[in-house]
């Protein structure tokens, strides 16, 4: 059972296009990581929060954002300990709705770790990759282990009938993020509440 101390991990839907394939990743993982006790987790859609392009006089980093919907979307990153981006790839890079989520906030990304689960091909890992280094800029924990979706799984899931239960090295990489999440969310929270 989760209270209201436990460390409490986004899941954000990385992808915002009619049609988009990023809803069932993202409730997949969010049916495992639910099960656990050790962090709470909040599926959080892009489409709930409809940024314009980034169009402040100053980064996020030196002065509160004006926009409306970025401050709400910022006040929504503030409640959180933790992120794990549903990551599409697009053009070998990540989405350009994503970026432009992580250029409309940055205090509230400080200190926080972020894990990944990509889909496409070679499991969005050009897109998961970039993504690393735009966590770090923000001062976040990237974790190492990540759950990739490559091509195969994609097209099962989507065309074939299939479900990620039908590709069981999902649920083993799945493990090994949530358990990854777990330990420096509580680390990062405790050290966090210490500073
Ligand atoms: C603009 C665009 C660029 C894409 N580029 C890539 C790519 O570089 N590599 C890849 O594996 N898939 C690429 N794809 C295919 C996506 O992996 C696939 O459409 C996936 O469903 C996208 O996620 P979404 O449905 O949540 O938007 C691209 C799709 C779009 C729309």
């Amino acid at each position: 059972m989760t209270t209201s101390s436990t460390p409490r991990i986004g899941i954000l839907i990385g992808s915002t296009r009619e049609g988009r394939f990023g809803d069932q990743p993202a409730q997949w993982i969010h049916g495992i990581a639910s099960q656990r006790s050790d962090l709470a987790f909040e599926l959080i859609d892009l489409r709930d929060h409809p940024l314009p392009f980034f169009d402040e006089p100053l980064s996020p980093a030196w002065v509160p954002v004006k926009n409306e919907a970025a401050q709400r979307w910022a006040d929504k990153l503030a409640t959180l300990d933790g992120l794990i981006v549903v990551a599409a790839e697009y053009n070998h890079g990540p989405t350009a709705v994503l970026k432009n989520a992580f250029d409309y906030a940055y205090k509230e990304f400080i200190r926080k770790p972020i894990g990944f689960v990509g889909y496409g091909g070679v499991g969005a890992a050009r897109a998961v990759e970039p993504l690393r280094l735009i966590a770090t800029e923000l001062q976040m924990a990237p974790v190492r282990n990540a759950m990739h979706i490559g091509m195969v799984e994609i097209m099962g899931v989507w065309k074939q009938g299939k479900r990620f239960e039908d590709f069981p090295h999902l649920a083993q990489s799945a493990t090994g993020l949530l358990d990854d999440m777990a330990w420096w969310a509580h680390a990062l929270k405790t050290a966090r509440e210490a500073a």
